[in-house]
């Protein structure tokens, strides 16, 4: 399957936010990401549940919604009722994974785990069969902008052959860092779900860009060479 383009509204102008989603959607995008930072987690401070509840009745795409949040739990119900398609937390922000995963799965929702750029792939390996994906940072979490860590591309080759061996059903998210060179890299090496904010946002046309990249995506896929 070709990979899917998940927007990070992160880049976007936030007094126009309902155009700059509808470029995007129009454009061919999956996913809209949304970045939830708290001043704890990461050194930055974004929204909460009630912008995403005023996204969600301005879009039908799912809402990828990535809580940089410590203790998730806690905020887990108010971002489902906002409308909240997946949740992933970091799992360096949760002390006990396995429950909040349990957590999020209850409320009907997809769950995602991240991992920074530092963090090792074993945090997952025992709840890969847990979670609808795996968001592998391709830059330090906080600021949208970020140069591509490259040693992140052999986590996500690493991962991908795990996902493989053991027949699970993760998709790999990717964020930071991402435009239409980097997809280039990153499609091959295993990824399936591209988060890029600065490259569409940023750019001059952001429906173009989105296209550029979908367009690159569907020249590409997992080489496991
Ligand atoms: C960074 C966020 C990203 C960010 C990506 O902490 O998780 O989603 O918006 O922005 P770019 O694509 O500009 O690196
Ligand atoms: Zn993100």
């Amino acid at each position: 399957m070709t990979a899917r383009i998940a927007p990070s509204i992160l880049s976007a102008n936030f007094a126009s936010l309902s155009g700059e989603i509808c470029a995007v959607e129009e454009a061919g995008a999956q996913l809209i990401h949304i970045d939830v930072m708290d001043g704890h987690f990461v050194p930055n401070i974004t929204i909460g549940p009630p912008v995403v509840d005023s996204i969600r009745k301005i879009t039908g795409l799912p809402l990828d919604v990535h809580l940089m949040i410590t203790e998730p739990d806690r905020f887990v119900p108010d971002f489902v009722a906002a409308g909240a398609d997946i949740l992933t937390v970091h799992a360096e922000a949760v002390t006990h994974l396995d429950r909040t995963i349990n957590f999020i799965r209850s409320h009907d929702v997809k769950v995602g785990v991240a991992l920074n750029p530092a963090t090792a792939l074993s945090a997952v390996d025992h709840i890969l069969d847990m979670v609808d994906l795996v968001l592998v940072m391709t830059v330090n979490p906080g600021f949208g902008g970020q140069k591509f860590i490259p040693y992140t591309l052999r986590k996500i080759r690493r991962l991908r052959e795990i996902i493989e061996q053991g027949g699970y059903a993760a998709e790999i998210e990717v964020d930071g860092g991402i435009d239409v060179e980097r997809i280039a890299e990153v499609v091959p090496a295993g990824a399936e779900i591209l988060v890029a904010g600065s490259a569409i946002f940023k750019s001059q046309d952001s429906g173009v860009a989105v296209k550029e990249m979908l367009e690159k995506a569907a020249t590409l896929s997992y080489d496991s060479t």
